[in-house]
């Protein structure tokens, strides 16, 4: 385009026209942000891999998740990250869900202690009461509890200092679990949460795959033809994405979902500092949330001798409690050590079965740049869906409800419904140890992501 009056295009127009359309743009940006219409982006490999549906036809993983998730239509009057969040804190329609409780003793003598598995059951009329309608199994009902049946079962993983009550847990299994949802369900608390007692000074952590490996290994064998599915929210994310890089090949997940994961720790650790408001609103409430955690259990963590009563007293934010409860508990000389070790970003690149991940660009609790996108685009395994707008485990629809919940049944249902899983892992086998990025030939080093600096492993 020539600055020329003789067209009848001046500077001052061209000026004007760029003006224009740079103020529109920023209109129509904000429009839709306005209006509550989240901008979904994918991330995944070149050769996402071939899934085929039952009826025979052959579709790859992401175009079948893009297909398949629903347009992401938020809360005009929730129009930021910190909205979608605090609104999670606030209010949410409550979906019931009853639960029976089982203590399962950890059989790794590298973790012992115990811990609550929630398993989701009938309505019932509950009775001494854990947590409203939750209670313990008895004896001879856990017993019992072993069937052939062959209905898809999900493994949930709740987030920091949660459990199976939480509300953003429950919108999602809710759809699942209802006689025309057609699934079981069960929640692992982590140690020490939903008042579930330990009874060893362990808590959880973000790599603390254990006892949902156990659980899973019980599962196999007291529901042997139940196809097994995971679904992890926020730290349960974290774990449930490291828990499917080290079971690799061999994972028994048929597909996976993680929501809100931070991912990269160190960095979401560094995002969640870097303003007075995201320190003081949402850092101090984890720290709050796990002082408190530790009052319950108090007793029985002080049993290790290298935890300090007194530093675990003045903490305020959530990295002084790591500081002064994960680092003398499993070993790292700082917190950042620790989170760099048990971030799930390498995790990506060792999933070998349907992992989809979402995550919300303005979550203020997992900062943008510790999304792994490239990991994303190095793994046929992984589809990464990223939202402008949804906050952390937000994502409220206008009418109530969240956007992930039917997300996330969307991919399940269609997983265990209309793809042929049997197809799909027969024509999968990889070859143990296979790393997608290097091409490992003898005697030359390779990318081992999975190789991590606390030897969780003999
Ligand atoms: C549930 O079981 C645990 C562990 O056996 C026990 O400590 C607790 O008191 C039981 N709770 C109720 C409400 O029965």
């Amino acid at each position: 385009m020539t600055m020329s009056s003789s067209n009848g295009i001046t500077t001052s127009a061209v000026v004007g026209t760029v003006f224009a359309g740079f103020a529109s743009f920023l209109i129509i940006t904000n429009m839709s942000r306005m209006l509550g219409r989240a901008k979904t982006s994918y991330y995944y490999g070149k050769k996402s891999i071939q899934l085929r549906t039952r009826d025979g036809r052959e579709t790859s993983l992401a175009d079948l998740c893009k297909s398949i998730l629903p347009p992401c239509q938020l809360n005009p009057f929730l129009f930021n990250g910190h909205l979608q969040t605090i609104w999670s804190i606030l209010k949410s329609k409550s979906s019931p869900i009853y639960y029976k409780r089982w203590l399962f003793e950890q059989q790794d003598p590298a973790y012992p202690g115990t811990f609550a598995v929630d398993f989701v059951v009938k309505p019932y009329e509950p009775k001494d009461t854990i947590l409203p309608r939750t209670t313990n199994y008895t004896k001879n009902e856990f017993d019992n509890i072993g069937s052939d049946d062959s209905k898809p079962m999900l493994v949930c993983l709740h987030g920091l200092s949660g459990g199976s009550y939480e509300l953003y847990l429950r919108s999602v299994l809710a759809p699942l679990v209802t006689e025309e949802g057609g699934w079981e369900a069960c929640v692992i608390n982590s140690r020490g949460c939903a008042k579930s007692k330990i009874t060893t000074p362990i808590l959880f952590n973000a790599r603390s795959t254990w006892d949902l490996r156990q659980t899973v290994k019980w599962l196999r064998e007291t529901f042997p033809n139940r196809p097994l599915y995971g679904v992890g929210f926020s730290l349960g994310a974290n774990i449930l994405t490291n828990y499917l890089g080290e079971e690799g090949a061999n994972c028994q997940f048929k597909a996976a979902v993680a929501l809100s994961n931070p991912w990269s720790l160190d960095v979401s650790n560094a995002g969640l500092q870097s303003t007075w408001f995201k320190r003081n609103i949402y850092s101090r409430a984890m720290g709050t949330n796990l002082k408190k955690l530790y009052g319950y259990h108090k007793d029985v963590v002080l049993k290790n001798s290298a935890i300090d009563d007194q530093e675990v007293k003045n903490v305020r934010f959530l990295h002084e409690f790591d500081r002064a409860i994960q680092c003398p508990t499993w070993g790292y000389p700082t917190e950042q050590a620790y989170y760099r070790d048990a971030s799930s970003t390498d995790s990506v690149l060792a999933i070998r079965i349907p992992f989809l991940a979402i995550s919300a660009q303005d979550d203020p609790i997992v900062c943008d740049f510790a999304i792994p996108r490239q990991e994303f685009l190095q793994t046929p395994y992984g589809v990464l869906c990223t939202t402008s707008l949804g906050g952390h485990l937000g994502w409220f629809k206008p009418a109530g409800g969240r956007w992930m919940a039917d997300a996330t049944n969307a991919f399940f249902q269609k997983m265990a419904r209309e793809v042929d899983q049997e197809h799909y892992s027969k024509n999968h086998p990889l070859p143990e140890g296979e790393i997608v990025m290097a091409k490992r030939e003898p005697l030359r080093p390779w990318f081992d992501p999975m190789r991590r600096k606390m030897h969780a492993e003999a």
